[in-house]
């Protein structure tokens, strides 16, 4: 079986989206001599209608993305929405029935900013035709590139095993990966930790040291989209 892995991730191959695709890939490979796997990086925004294209070749999809502002990145819109046209120009591109699968991972702690993202999925799944194999969610995801394999191994052996069903025509065990979201929401001992890190600075060092590297420290509060368009 020829998987297709789509890769959503504005940071490509240094993506943590590609270091859970990996895992997932070596699952699959595991379990199964006769599957192939490929990644398609959708930051390539010039290569969409290339990887539309390929669609005619697989059995299943992965559909992979990190959360960005609450949302799907616009790469990631961008290719559903070339998916969709191109459906509507020509419907023998159509793939009635063909499995896919979604990862979606948030920098947040808690489950509850990817908990209503199941639902899309379905749905983006009846709108293309496509069967709904579920969703693997997975929070607090910014370390997963920088930590050690040794300190991922939960999370890494979800994945793979998550792999090996894809590979044997299964849907992903939900019971399983849903262990992956430890709270939907921070208690009452964590939300206090959290604000005493926000006090002393270290709950936001990580980020308030990416801002800097990027040079948007000065823009941290611009709100672009809180005047209504036209108006200043
Ligand atoms: C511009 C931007 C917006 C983000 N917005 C959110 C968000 O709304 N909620 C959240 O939980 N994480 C958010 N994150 C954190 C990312 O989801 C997280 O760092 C993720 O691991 C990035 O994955 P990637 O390396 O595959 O791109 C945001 C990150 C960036 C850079």
């Amino acid at each position: 079986m020829r998987w297709l892995a789509f890769n959503a991730s504005p940071r490509g191959k240094k993506s943590n989206t590609h270091v859970m695709l990996e895992q997932m890939r070596a699952g699959m490979l595991e379990a199964s001599l006769e599957a192939s796997w490929e990644e398609l990086f959708l930051n390539r925004v010039q290569e969409h209608e290339a990887a539309v294209d390929r669609l005619s070749e697989a059995d299943g999809i992965v559909f992979a993305y990190p959360l960005y502002t609450d949302s799907m990145p616009g790469i990631a819109v961008r290719f559903l929405e070339t998916l969709y046209h191109r459906l509507q120009l020509n419907k023998r591109l159509a793939r009635p029935d063909l499995p896919a699968a979604f990862l979606v991972h948030s920098g947040f702690p808690e489950g509850v900013h990817t908990a209503h993202l199941p639902d899309l999925h379905r749905r983006i799944c009846r709108r293309f035709g496509f069967r709904y194999l579920g969703t693997i969610r997975k929070p607090g995801s910014e370390g997963v590139r920088l930590m050690p394999p040794t300190m991922q191994r939960s999370l890494f052996a979800r994945l793979r095993e998550s792999g090996s069903m894809l590979a044997c025509g299964e849907s992903l065990d939900q019971g399983q990966i849903d262990n992956l979201v430890r709270y939907e929401r921070l208690g009452p001992p964590r939300q206090l930790l959290l604000r005493a890190g926000e006090k002393i600075g270290i709950a936001n060092m990580y980020w308030n040291r990416m801002l800097k590297q990027h040079h948007a420290w000065d823009a941290r509060f611009d709100a672009p989209y809180s005047q209504p368009w036209g108006r200043s």
